[in-house]
């Protein structure tokens, strides 16, 4: 009978650099950059493998960069990184001793994921690698009739011969050399469980038994367990041992905050594209703008979650020139008011009509992205508890006016932003309101 038991305070000191990071880059990069639609390119398009293996013996990505990747991460204000390891279609981009289907046998010949992981570090960031459970390249994994497969509507590609043990020693092998090979990894995020193919299936409980005894702090995301669908048993309240140690919603923040079913807050990441594609896409232009971005940040944080924001870049390794864009907004507004996230979480107050809260020990900030006719209503607030109200960009006192226009309201403290209708940051100005220390 196994006697392992989910221990709460070792599970809370494993996420808790990562509650207070926040936000972070996912990065999805490998040799379907070449052909530009998108990570799923073989299965939606039903390719073959002999034609997608023109892209490897082609991938040679000169421009590639990760010193150049990290800074910008961090000057967006992003605290870890997380890339593609190997995506559905198999191709590794580190040097496997189980595979010739690797980056350093293509013209590229570099282990990416070594260089990656280098330059993250270098930045003082930390990091993390997704690994696909699915491989669409190994001769034992599923194709016929598998829901996912390029070949699933091939009867000539029957699962007769596929030895699905044997593909599992080779995923478990795998992820045994990224874990004992590239030195404190900070983050395994694996992707995806559907229909049967969960769980056990995968072996989990073996899998992460190895992968905690390689890496001790190594924070697991829950899709041994789930997709973006489903929540996986930590959030259910009946943690397996391959439990995950986060939620992870997919292209969607989730309505309210996250509890489970003692009303514990949940640990959750929301891994979001900036445009729609996780893998680069060359006709894709629909990018977010930074101040979507920005105030998405915001709402993840106020609801107790981190973003993940994603990044695909080309074939030669550049990021999209609008993904450059973005980040460089949103790193401008990061270094002014990253306070009122990294840290910071759930308020406990309602959310206001103009923006939302987060909160960290005895601060509030109260984000604003619409100004108010007359005084801000900061609705909540208790006069006697108040220290200081300050805008956070700057640090200059904001007053709490006191006059017939808020009058008729005598229980809410009212902040005055002054005679422009204009906010001092139209995207989100933010006030940091410190209360006494109790
Ligand atoms: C989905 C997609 C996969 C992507 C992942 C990111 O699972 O299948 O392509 O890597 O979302 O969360």
């Amino acid at each position: 009978m196994n006697s392992w038991q989910f221990d709460r305070k070792s599970y809370e000191k494993r996420v808790q650099w990562y509650t207070q990071a926040r936000f972070g880059m996912f990065l999805h990069w490998g040799l379907y950059a070449i052909p530009a639609r998108g990570e799923w390119v073989r299965s939606i398009e039903r390719i073959p493998k002999e034609e997608y293996m023109p892209f490897f013996r082609e991938f040679n990505p000169v421009d590639f960069d990760p010193a150049k990747w990290a800074s910008m991460a961090k000057n967006a204000g992003m605290k870890y990184m997380v890339l593609t390891a190997k995506h559905h279609d198999g191709f590794c981009l580190f040097d496997s001793a189980l595979t010739d289907f690797k980056s350093t046998n293509t013209p590229c010949g570099r282990d990416l994921v070594r260089e990656f992981l280098d330059a993250a570090r270098a930045e003082g960031l930390k990091t993390g690698l997704y690994y696909s459970l699915l491989d669409w390249y190994h001769e034992d994994y599923p194709h016929y009739k598998d829901m996912h497969h390029p070949m699933r509507e091939n009867p000539a590609c029957s699962n007769e011969k596929r030895d699905f043990s044997r593909y599992l020693d080779y995923l478990h092998g795998q992820v045994r050399e990224l874990c004992s090979n590239y030195g404190k990894l900070d983050i395994l995020w694996f992707d995806f469980s559907y229909g049967d193919m969960r769980g056990e299936k995968w072996k989990a409980e073996e899998l992460v038994s190895m992968v905690r005894s390689l890496q001790p702090d190594v924070i697991i995301d829950n899709r041994l367990e789930v997709s973006g669908e489903g929540f996986g048993s930590l959030a259910e309240g009946h943690p397996t041992p391959w439990h995950g140690d986060f939620v992870s919603p997919e292209q969607i923040i989730p309505p309210e905050e996250l509890r489970d079913p003692d009303g514990r807050p949940l640990v959750w990441e929301c891994c979001v594209t900036m445009n729609n594609n996780w893998g680069y896409h060359a006709q894709d232009h629909y990018f977010k703008p930074s101040s979507m971005l920005i105030r998405k940040l915001v709402e993840c944080v106020s609801k107790g979650g981190n973003m993940l924001l994603n990044v695909g870049p080309d074939a030669r390794g550049n990021f999209p020139e609008e993904s450059v864009r973005i980040l460089e907004g949103i790193g401008k507004w990061m270094k002014m008011n990253g306070k009122s996230i990294y840290g910071c979480g759930m308020s406990g107050l309602p959310k206001p009509d103009f923006g939302r809260i987060t909160a960290k020990d005895n601060r509030l900030y109260f984000h604003i992205f619409e100004n108010t006719i007359g005084p801000v209503p900061l609705t909540g607030l208790n006069e006697e508890e108040l220290e200081s109200i300050r805008l956070l960009s700057d640090g200059h006192e904001i007053r709490i006016p006191k006059n017939w226009i808020t009058g008729n309201y005598p229980g809410i403290v009212f902040a005055d932003l002054g005679p422009d209708p204009v906010l001092p940051d139209p995207v989100d100005t933010v006030l940091e309101v410190t209360l006494k220390e109790k």
